[in-house]
């Protein structure tokens, strides 16, 4: 790939190569990367690397590369009630939207015509690593997995453990049928063969879909399933773990009563081993101190997501203090307690969410914020929103190694976005088509400029290409 590259490099620090040359092997890792490599220097850049027979996908002038997105957070079952149930609060919501719409995938035709759709659009979204709730039924997260992995994009999928206070035609009903149906859908996704292009990838690093435990919340888990969990992500140390966490004050104060000899939330997933590094905690909007400094101490990663807790009336997290903290943090859409599926969105309404709790706590906003040492009720600079949708939601899953950005021996997880006029939406204002008439640095503030105005006003207009692991999985140039 030859042309404009943004790449997270810190928290508060992105690199802008208008002229950057990614090469890209033949299992999808980046080989090597080099910087500013202007036009009249690039057939000489090839030959010194001996590529100079390689195909070489050049970008065009309003368009560039960034990483994929991680959602660190959603529910596949749920996109069908995108947009409705906002009137409710969390348990109301889960008892009259939420649930009777996940126990309809106990039809797997159902289940499948709605999940390749559903699969089909996060993707074209700009997900290339997705967390994935399935429902509580077997077959159709077998179904979810197999669509996921057959439309090639990197994913955690779990199917939920949920054995009481639940409806009694959508509930297991023993902790021993649902570790049954755990251990069933753990073999079912270990046992995908990898894409043929992609097996020295899956030989050297870890598989593109992988399961996740899934124990939808404390409340709908009894002391003996979570306990049998914890036996099960004892042995298996790399097993990532997915569950939700004090997003609501009615749901905190009823799980203090199911959990009374717990110290706190957090202390129950603690309690049960279920609280550690590859552990992803949904929400946390309403975490006491001490169980901030558990997590830190677990080193656990916590899916912050703002639509979600702004529309279900939860609260807004105070996001800036875990960052303090050194906590992980990713972004999640949390669909359908969040109205939309685009990691663009979760990055739009984070950034509303700091500047909530900036205006509350009665801070100035003060321009370009990005060198302040300190987030805590401060706005998210451009530079950390994007870090959080990319690079963080990759520590927070525990693949910080293989994706998050653009570095030699990583996949090449990444979206060519597309800002040009074109594209409708964006580039109509201030879009230049002489790139040449400007210097290195006026290019690169050009850049910054595209970034902001995409991650704020684009949606999938944008999304030009969407490649996992080196491979076009989605897109607008994936339908041509
Ligand atoms: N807590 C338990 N289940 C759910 C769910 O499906 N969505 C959200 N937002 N919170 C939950
Ligand atoms: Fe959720």
């Amino acid at each position: 790939f030859y042309g404009a590259v943004i790449n997270p490099t810190s928290l508060t620090s992105y690199s802008s190569s208008p002229y950057s040359l990614i090469a890209i092997d033949a299992a999808g890792d980046i080989d090597w990367i080099v910087d500013d490599v202007e036009p009249h220097n690039l057939q000489e850049t090839l030959a010194v690397k001996g590529r100079i027979d390689s195909e070489v996908i050049a970008l065009k002038d309003g368009e560039f590369l960034i990483p994929g997105f991680i959602d660190t957070h959603t529910h596949a079952p749920q996109v069908p009630n995108k947009g409705t149930g906002g009137q409710y609060q969390l348990l109301d919501w889960l008892k009259y939207i939420t649930f009777p719409m996940e126990s309809r995938f106990s039809d797997v035709t159902f289940a499948k015509k709605t999940y390749e759709l559903v699969v089909r659009r996060i993707i074209d979204s700009g997900t290339t690593t997705c967390c994935y709730y399935g429902t509580l039924h077997l077959e159709a997260t077998k179904v979810l997995a197999d669509i996921v992995h057959s439309f090639g994009q990197r994913a955690f999928v779990g199917k939920c453990n949920m054995n009481r206070e639940c409806p009694s035609d959508y509930i297991e009903l023993s902790s021993e049928a649902s570790m049954a149906d755990t251990h069933a859908i753990i073999s079912h996704i270990t046992s995908f063969p990898p894409p043929s292009i992609h097996s020295r990838s899956h030989e050297l690093h870890e598989p593109l879909v992988q399961p996740i435990l899934t124990p939808r919340f404390a409340i709908s888990c009894t002391d003996d399933l979570l306990s049998s969990l914890g036996t099960l992500a004892a042995s298996h140390p790399k097993l990532r773990i997915q569950t939700h966490i004090s997003e609501n004050l009615s749901e905190i104060e009823f799980t203090r009563k199911l959990f009374p000899d717990a110290p706190s939330y957090a202390g129950v997933y603690d309690m049960f081993g279920l609280l550690r590094s590859n552990t992803i905690l949904a929400h946390a909007v309403h975490l006491g101190e001490d169980e901030m400094d558990l997590i830190k101490t677990r080193n656990a990663g916590i899916s912050h997501c703002p639509t979600s807790n702004f529309n279900l009336h939860s609260g807004v997290a105070p996001i800036g203090v875990y960052l303090d903290k050194g906590i992980k943090v990713g972004l999640g859409t949390d669909v359908s307690g969040g109205f939309h599926i685009s990691v663009l969105n979760a990055i739009q309404n984070a950034s509303i969410a700091a500047k909530i709790r900036s205006m509350q706590a009665g801070n100035p906003l003060t321009p370009r914020p990005s060198m302040s040492p300190s987030f805590a009720d401060k706005p998210l600079p451009i530079p950390t929103l994007l870090y959080l949708a990319t690079a963080g939601g990759a520590e927070v899953c525990g693949l910080e190694k293989r994706v998050g950005s653009f570095a030699p021996g990583k996949s090449f997880d990444a979206l060519l976005v597309n800002v040009r006029p074109e594209a409708g939406n964006i580039g109509l204002w201030g879009h230049t088509d002489s790139p040449d008439i400007h210097s290195l640095e006026e290019q690169k503030q050009i850049l910054d400029t595209w970034l902001e105005r995409f991650l704020f006003c684009g949606d999938d207009r944008n999304i030009q290409s969407v490649y996992v692991q080196g491979r076009l999985v989605g897109g607008r140039s994936f339908h041509l």
